[in-house]
């Protein structure tokens, strides 16, 4: 009950604002840039973070590519671009944190797989941002979710953030949450400039309420998730 009143309440309040936040209000991993996307905790285990996140809107791109890391460059490009200027109106703008990589989960030997790059728009343009004069650029409405979040140091390549993703799915399993299985977002908060203390994440989105803890037996021998705040 005060769980559920609890994220009714976040919920509200997350739409009050837009998600988008200075970054010495958020979290310690997110130094490098003015404006951090910013959560909520929700729960935690030694393995993995629930987080709520209110809607936010990001500009996006598709990278059609065989490894990650080659769309990932390209695509990394035309965002780039945009805040700096490729859009009507010729504004350009700081970059915020985190960047996103939607990483389909089945992916075929012999097809390209499309990973989606986006980058979180500032506060000052998350109403009305600047429309994009590449026409590859589009604009994506994250709705309000839950996440299961692992964290991870070093570089954020196509094997170690497929690597964390696996993990993270074993630990899901052995909670029994439930989650979208058909993706995972690559979380990046750090630029390729930064060499120590990097930080990076693996994102599954929760589905019903978030799990936190092996689920218990109860005397009927149902097991019931436990979802203690
Ligand atoms: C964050 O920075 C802004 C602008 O520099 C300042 O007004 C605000 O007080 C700071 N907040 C915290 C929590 O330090
Ligand atoms: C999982 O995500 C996919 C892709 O966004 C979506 O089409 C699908 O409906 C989602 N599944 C559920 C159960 O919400």
């Amino acid at each position: 009950m005060d769980f559920i009143a609890g994220l009714l309440l976040v919920a509200f309040l997350g739409s009050a604002e837009s998600g988008v936040g200075p970054s010495n209000s958020s979290s310690s991993f997110c130094t490098e840039s003015k404006e951090c996307l910013q959560f909520e905790l929700v729960c935690k285990t030694d393995e993995y973070e629930v987080r709520h996140y209110s809607p936010t809107r990001w500009v996006s791109t598709d990278a059609e590519a065989y490894f990650m890391g080659v769309g990932a460059a390209m695509a990394f490009r035309r965002l780039f671009q945009y805040i700096r200027g490729a859009n009507e109106g010729d504004v350009k703008f700081d970059m915020t944190a985190p960047v996103l990589v939607k990483i389909p989960e089945e992916t075929k030997m012999w097809e390209p797989a499309i990973y989606t790059l986006s980058f979180l728009l500032p506060s000052a343009y998350q109403d009305s941002p600047p429309a994009p004069t590449n026409d590859k650029l589009y604009f994506t409405d994250m709705p309000d979710m839950d996440v299961y979040v692992r964290s991870y140091g070093g570089w954020m390549l196509s094997v170690t953030s497929r690597l964390h993703a696996h993990l993270l799915t074993k630990e899901l399993q052995r909670t029994q949450a439930q989650y979208n299985h058909t993706y995972h977002y690559g979380v990046g908060y750090d630029s390729p400039l930064k060499l120590l203390n990097r930080h990076n994440e693996v994102w599954y989105v929760a589905e019903g309420d978030p799990v936190c803890a092996v689920p218990t037996e109860t005397p009927s021998g149902t097991p019931t998730p436990d979802t203690k705040p």
